[in-house]
This record gives C-alpha cells, structure tokens and sequence, in this order.
C-alpha cells in the first residue's frame, strides 16, 4: 500500500445525499512499543504495538451539508464551544484530505467534538479525535457515494486517513491491540496504515491501565517536534533497531502470557523514549521528580509483593500502571496509598483494554 492507493478520481456528479450526520466514539490508545521518528507524512521509522483503551475517548459528530459559495465551511466545537486553535488543525487535516474524499470539497461541515476525560488531565486526545474523525468521514463517503464496504476495508481506510491527521491515531481504529508500520514476519503489517493484533494470551483482553494524572501541565515540546528531533539523534539507528527488536519480543511475551517479558519490555521502551528526548538537540524531559518517584515505588512494590505491575509512559508525564485484572484489588489499594500522593490534584483515569470505535449514529 502507498499513498496513492486512496486517492480517487471520482465522478462528485453521481454523489447523492449531500447532508446528514454520522457519530463516532473512538479510544485513545497506549503504545506498548513507542513510535518515535518519522519520515514523509506520518510514516512510522520503526513497527510499534498499543494497546486499545477503553474509557479514555473521544465522541465526535459531523453534520455535513451542501456548501454554499461561502468561505465559511467548517465550524468545530469542543465540549459545545467553537474551538479555533484544534478547529484550524482539523481544517488543515479536512483540506489535506480531498484526494482521498472529492466530496470535501462540496459540502460544509458542523464537527462537535468531547472527551471522556478531563480537559486538564494533559491526556493527549489527538489519537482518539483524529480516528473519530476519520471514522465519520469513512462513514459519509459510503453513504454519500452508495458504496458500502465491508468491515475490514472500511477500518483499513479509517486508520489509513488517522494516520494521516496523527500518527499514533491509526492504531486506535482496532479493538484490543494494534501493530502499525512494518514489522518482521507479521505479513500484513504496513507503515500506512494499522493492523488489528489477536495474537495474544487471554490475559491480555481485559488488562488494566490506570492513568495517574503527575500533572496536567501543557507540554514544553510538543511531539511533532519531538519527532522532527530524531531526525538528529545520535542514537536514532540504534533506537529503530531496538524497537524492531522490542516488538519481537512482545509479540512472544503476549502469545506467551509471559509477564516478565512483557513488563521487560514495556518499561525500556517507555525509558527509552524518555531517554531520546533528554539526548536530543535541544535537550529536554518531560518526566517531573513525581514520575521518577513513581516509577521507583512501582518496582519497589512489584519486588516486594511479587505483583506483576508495569509502567510506561507518553510523551508527557503521566504515568501508565500496566496490569492483568486478577491483581486488580491489591493494585487498586497500592495506587491509592502510594501513587495518589505523587498527583497534582488527584486525578486518576482508571482504564482497560477495550473493544474499539463505536458507530453512534
Ligand atoms: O501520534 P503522535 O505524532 O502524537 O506521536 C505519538 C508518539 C507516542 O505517543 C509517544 C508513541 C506512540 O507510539 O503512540
């Protein structure tokens, strides 16, 4: 697959039903094996692996009509207030988009848009708002064009037009695990586009992720430039090379149930990327002492209490308790004793691996 795979010369004139609405809920996800450097427009330089969540979402609505001569074609509103700062990203993203979807050009757009989670929780929500997005204008091009696709197709494009607004978003068009770009003997692994990942041990389907809020603060650099910084990385080969590796291992440690493996591997890839950012040029960390004292606290624990928790961490720092739902009490009362001292103001999203988008309408 490339590029051009989706872009369409197609007849606008056998269009119909130029108006209507379509919903889509679509999660956040949690990258197990980081991507991190890209090249081109959001290609991935290595494989990686997340997690789908489950409560962290965002729902999203387009309404759509036929665009008048006006230059007015898009109002976007979040949590019902016309937003302009991500209203002109979504623009850009729509405008990016008119090769792929002729109709765009046609038609004007009412978007609303809301997070599950709070605001200031520094969660970042572009995974979940740009496949929800996706989503909704996969779903107008089957009505408006009356071709309808099957399931899998569907995704496949959904994820492939995520990519395009951010990275990381076409991953969480999959239910449960997603691997994007291209990876060793995973033969329909593709860098434009996310595959789903069911190879997995059942321990895995409903794993928890709870998300302990450090701080809420906006981050210093954001993770378009946080990418572009790779591109002069001393370590960047090096980096790729692991993540290949990484993912590797992973994939036995989740066909496997192997924990120690999977708890290995996570928590290098989480440094790791933490590790990039504190050797590129210009230096700088996300991390505050609070994640650093909660990481600590996470291995004291799981040595003390042989309880197989892991860590890792976004771009940003915040941190992810990794675990299997059998621990889930004990796991529960350790956050609440020892984590929630470290958070800002006591903002936790409790989380789990999920089934994937929703159609709401
Ligand atoms: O999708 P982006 O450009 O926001 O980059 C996401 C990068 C990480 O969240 C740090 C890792 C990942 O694979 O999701």
């Amino acid at each position: 697959m490339n590029n051009d795979h989706y872009n369409i010369d197609k007849d606008t004139n056998s269009y119909n039903n130029l108006e209507g609405q379509f919903s889509w809920r679509s999660p956040s996800n949690i990258a197990l094996v980081k991507y991190w450097g890209k090249k081109a427009v959001q290609l991935p330089l290595n494989p990686s692996i997340s997690f789908t969540l489950n409560h962290a979402h965002t729902t999203t609505s387009v309404s759509y009509q036929k665009r008048p001569s006006s230059n007015d074609w898009l109002t976007f509103r979040f949590e019902g207030k016309e937003e302009t700062f991500f209203g002109k990203r979504v623009q850009s993203f729509l405008e990016s988009l008119t090769d792929i979807f002729p109709f765009i050009e046609l038609l004007q757009f009412e978007i609303d848009s809301e997070n599950s989670f709070p605001h200031s929780s520094g969660i970042a929500s572009s995974a979940s708002s740009m496949s929800a997005i996706a989503l909704c204008l996969c779903s107008i091009e089957e009505v408006i064009s009356n071709q309808k696709q099957n399931k899998e197709e569907f995704l496949k494009k959904a994820s492939f037009v995520a990519r395009l607004g951010s990275g990381s978003a076409c991953r969480s068009v999959y239910p449960s695990l997603a691997i994007w770009g291209n990876a060793k003997d995973i033969t329909l692994s593709d860098d434009h586009i996310a595959i789903p990942h069911q190879d997995y041990a059942p321990i895995y389907q409903d794993y928890h992720d709870d998300i302990i809020i450090i701080s809420g603060e906006k981050k210093s650099v954001s993770s378009t430039a946080g990418h572009k910084l790779m591109d002069s990385n001393p370590f960047a080969d090096t980096r790729y090379e692991q993540a290949r590796n990484n993912l590797q291992h992973l994939l036995v440690a989740l066909k496997n149930g192997d924990l120690d493996k999977f708890i290995d591997t996570v928590e290098e890839e989480a440094l790791t990327l933490h590790a990039l950012m504190m050797c590129s040029r210009p230096s700088y960390t996300l991390m505050k002492p609070n994640t650093l004292a909660a990481i600590e606290r996470i291995r004291d624990y799981r040595l003390r209490k042989h309880v197989p928790i892991a860590f890792t961490l976004d771009a940003g720092p915040n941190i992810h308790v990794l675990y299997p739902h059998q621990y889930v009490s004990e796991v529960k009362d350790f956050i609440k004793e020892e984590l929630m001292p470290l958070t800002e103001s006591n903002q936790i999203i409790e989380d789990q691996v999920g089934p994937g988008p929703i159609k709401l309408s």
